[in-house]
Parts: structure tokens; sequence; C-alpha cells
């Protein structure tokens, strides 16, 4: 029988997804039942019981065709976590360089046995192919710029763990808004969960008419920063540079970049987060990413927490 973390099996019993395609997707007690999985886990870490053997007799794909360090190893760490087989696919070396297509090398991996395929792809709407071609539970860990789901609810996991709730808090998401899938996520995500979300970055970053999503847009990070409660700084993507977007990385550092003296006009308990990887002295200088405000890294333990829920809460062999 299988270790059962969640007693009478409450939060799997009111899941009725399959798929983890977006935060655009999912409902604010869908959400919260995620947060609430990944603290169940966390509780259980903290006494000891970190392997489970919930997901046991169960095969999970990473399928990882953009390059990452923390997505990919906290997915596969939390497979192990579960008990869960794990298969590790990068599209280097692999026969698309052959010119197998991307849907028959899913079904392909498919075909060995996986139930679960989490997925990172340069384009966007890649995973939702995959639902639709797939037979398996399908999770998006980043399509291009569109959501990066998983990213977002440990963002959020994070932010209500030193917080308690997100109602009534005021969060800052900092960079380049238009490309940026953690943003995108970001902004479903704590705005159904009721925070005040504000979107500050260079004009030419900023989408058009994305106040219709609930957010607030700023282009004067000065401005808001005494107001802000949680910050939340996007990594420049330095290929964006040569499109004509972006002002200099020294301008941007000036203008939006985290530092030791702009951080003094902030609140005395403002969060600094990031995504990662950071640019130290870009967006972020190392005082800062490395100071007491920080808490990049309880990012990166979350992420494991909200990836053995997501596995878990998905996982089609695992019905209640
Ligand atoms: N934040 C994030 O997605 O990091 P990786 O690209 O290293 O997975």
């Amino acid at each position: 029988m299988n270790f059962v973390t969640d007693t009478d099996n409450s939060i799997k019993k009111r899941w009725t997804k399959r798929h983890l395609l977006g935060l655009e997707y999912l409902s604010a007690d869908e959400i919260t039942m995620i947060l609430d999985q990944a603290a169940e886990f966390k509780r259980l870490a903290a006494q000891g019981e970190t392997k489970l053997g919930l997901l046991r007799g169960t095969v999970v794909a990473n399928l990882f065709f953009e390059p990452s360090t923390r997505t990919r190893t906290s997915f596969g760490l939390a497979a192990k976590r579960l008990s869960a087989d794990i298969v590790e696919f990068s599209a280097a070396g692999s026969s698309l360089v052959k010119g197998e297509t991307f849907i028959d090398t899913a079904r392909n991996i498919e075909a060995m046995g996986v139930d679960q395929v989490v997925v990172r792809h340069s384009t966007p709407g890649a995973p939702h192919l995959l639902a639709q071609n797939l037979n398996t539970s399908v999770l998006n860990a980043g399509d291009g710029t569109h959501e990066h789901p998983t990213q977002a609810l440990l963002d959020i996991f994070t932010i209500r763990e030193h917080r308690g709730t997100l109602q009534g808090l005021t969060v800052a998401l900092v960079g380049d808004i238009s490309h940026s899938r953690v943003a995108r996520s970001n902004i479903w995500g704590l705005t159904k969960l009721g925070a005040r979300v504000i979107v500050c970055g260079p004009a030419t970053l900023i989408p058009q008419h994305v106040e219709k999503l609930g957010v607030e847009v700023a282009t004067d990070l000065d401005k808001i920063l005494p107001e802000l409660d949680c910050i939340n700084l996007l990594r420049i993507q330095f290929e964006r540079q040569r499109s004509g977007l972006f002002p200099s990385i020294a301008e941007y550092a000036h203008l939006f970049g985290m530092n030791g003296e702009r951080l003094k006009t902030a609140k005395d308990d403002v969060m600094i987060l990031a995504p990662g990887p950071i640019n130290r002295g870009v967006e972020i200088t190392p005082d800062v990413a490395d100071g007491g405000h920080s808490v990049i890294l309880d990012q990166v333990t979350n992420g494991l927490l909200i990836r053995m829920a997501c596995l878990y809460l998905l996982n089609p062999k695992n019905s209640p």
C-alpha cells in the first residue's frame, strides 16, 4: 500500500485535472490545493520523511528541448522522492538531429510505458500539443514565452510561507514582461489568489493591454518601491538587446536593477525573489541576491516540494 500523506485523500479527491499546462487554466482553489499539498510534503520532509512511496510503479519522463538547471533537476528529484522511475531525455544527442519530429519523439518515449511527461520547449503551446497527442499526463516545465506554471507556484508558495497569505500583498514583477513566461504564470496565479500585481519595466518590454489581466503598469521602479511587499526580479534575456526593444545593460541596471542603495527605500520586510538563473550586477547585485531580504534559494528548495505536489496530484495511476 502506498504511503499516504494526504491522510484522508481529501486534497486528491478534489483534484480533477490530468495536465498542468498553465495557471491560466486553474482556479484559485486548485492552485491552493497544490500549495497545500506541497506544504504537507514540506512538513513530512522536516520530520525526516523524504522518501515516499506514493508514485511507486509509475514512470515520469523529463523531456527537455531547452536548457535547464533548477526545473529539470527538481522534477527529477521530485519523481525519485515519490518512488517513481524517471527517464531523462535531452534534445541534444537524440534522434531529433536525424529529423524525427517532436510528436514522434514523445510518442516513442510514451510507448515505453510512461505515465507522466514533463516538457520544456521553446515553442509556446508545445505542452498543449503533447496533451492532445499523448495519453499521459503532461506537465509544462516552460513553453517559450507562454507559461512556466511550476515556477509561479513555487514563487507563490514561498511568499505564502513567509507572509501566510497572498491577499492584500503588493507584488511587483520587474523586467522583460513581454517575453517572460514566468511573468505570465505569476500574473495568473497571484491575481487569482488576491494579490495586487504591478508589472514594471521599460515601456518597450511591457505588453499592450496587459492591464486587462488585472495588473497595474509602472515604468519607474523607484516610484513604486516603497509600496511593495515582494519584488520578483525577472532574468534579463540578453538576446532581446539585439532586437532594439531593450536599453543598454548598464541603463537597465541603473533604472531597474536591485542594489543595496535602492533597497534602502523599500519596506523593511520586503521580499526579494528571482526565478534564476540570475545575472549578478544586472537585474540584481550580489549584496542583494545573497542578503537578508533574498528568498532566492528558498524558492529553489520549495520548487522540489511544488513539483512533488504536481506529479502526485496529476498522476493518472494515483486516483483516490
Ligand atoms: N527558473 C528556471 O526555470 O530555471 P531553469 O531554467 O534552470 O530550470
